[in-house]
């Protein structure tokens, strides 16, 4: 069990005072830029955005990753400057999180825009997930960035002003088949980020949850099967294994195909970093604002129906 991560956060924050730090000018005039999973994809993409406009913008960008990904950072010509800091962070992990936030409250004045981006993405129906399985994906995609708004929120109401954006998905507002334990964590963040909104208004801090649908990337060959749905992907005879079979390949032609990529969902991200007041929700794109219309327009019944209807092969699934 996790001490409460206030406890660790007032320590943290001790002990970097005790470090010595220097305590943040009250009239600092840069905006902090705080992201979690910089190291590849979306979060990489970010990453130059911020670092492209930081000047203009006036940011100060603390780009984390896990520590065995911080290496990728110099490989893509990402170097650490007195500007662009560069911090190893494993999302789950509370010492590591209240140390980050912590130094940046002493050194840089606190964070002022928090992006959660950090994420992994379970294939496995919900057969095939076990508890830790479930615990896992739940505390990476749910857990952790509530977490860290969570250390974040103190220093943004004493300074009447923060956004944070976190990062959801098309998954989100509505479930594929072998995708469950993740939409799970994406509706979790939705319904806690809504709460979130009206919650943090009254400080001027704003909330944004970011849709993107499927993005080009290299993402979903990164996608961890759970150890009895890689089994059951493989293996001809299992009764789940046309619906692996053939989402697999659907999802993977859907990204192949797909019009945004990290870059431009990454673009909408710096926007709404600019924005004076952004709004709840932001389709990362055009998919995801196709299916939001679907969902909105359609009646339920009919929905779900089209939906099951349409998905690949399904005359297939179960006939083991
Ligand atoms: N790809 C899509 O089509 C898509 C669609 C909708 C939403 N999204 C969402 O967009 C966000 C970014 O996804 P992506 O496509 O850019 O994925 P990605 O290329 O796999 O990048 C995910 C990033 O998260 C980091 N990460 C994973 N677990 C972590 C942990 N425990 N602690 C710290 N960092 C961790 C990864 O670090 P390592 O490299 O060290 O693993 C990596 O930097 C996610 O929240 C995802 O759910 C993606």
């Amino acid at each position: 069990m996790h001490k409460p991560d206030a406890m660790l956060l007032e320590r943290a924050r001790a002990k970097a005072e005790a470090a010595g730090y220097p305590l943040a000018s009250p009239t600092k005039h840069r905006r902090v830029v705080l992201v979690t999973g910089a190291s590849a994809g979306l979060g990489l993409a970010l990453a130059r955005r911020l670092i492209a406009e930081q000047e203009s913008q006036q940011y100060y960008i603390v780009l984390t990753a896990r520590e065995s990904s911080l290496a990728r950072f110099k490989t893509h010509g990402i170097n650490a400057s007195e500007t662009v800091w560069i911090r190893s962070l494993e999302v789950t992990d509370a010492n590591q999180r209240c140390e980050l936030v912590a130094e940046i409250d002493k050194k840089l004045g606190g964070v002022d825009i928090l992006v959660n981006n950090a994420g992994v993405a379970y294939r496995s129906c919900v057969e095939h997930v076990t508890e830790p399985e479930r615990l896992h994906q739940m505390n990476i995609n749910f857990r952790s960035p509530l977490e860290l708004i969570r250390c974040v929120l103190p220093g943004m109401r004493a300074r009447r002003s923060g956004k944070i954006i976190n990062i959801s998905s098309v998954g989100g507002m509505m479930a594929m088949p072998t995708m469950s334990v993740y939409s799970a964590s994406k509706f979790a963040l939705e319904g806690a980020s809504e709460a979130l909104y009206y919650e943090l208004k009254p400080w001027n801090v704003s909330v944004t949850l970011v849709q993107p649908g499927f993005m080009r990337s290299d993402a979903f060959a990164k996608v961890p099967y759970t150890v009895m749905s890689a089994k059951a992907s493989s293996d001809c005879s299992d009764p789940y294994h046309e619906h692996y079979h053939h989402m697999e390949k659907f999802i993977a032609k859907m990204m192949g195909r797909a019009l945004a990529t990290p870059d431009s969902v990454a673009s909408k991200v710096t926007r709404i970093a600019r924005s004076k007041s952004p709004p709840l929700r932001v389709y990362g794109s055009v998919d995801a604002v196709a299916f939001a219309w679907l969902r909105c327009l359609l009646p339920r019944r009919f929905y779900t129906w089209l939906l099951y209807r349409n998905l690949p092969n399904v005359r297939q699934w179960g006939q083991r």
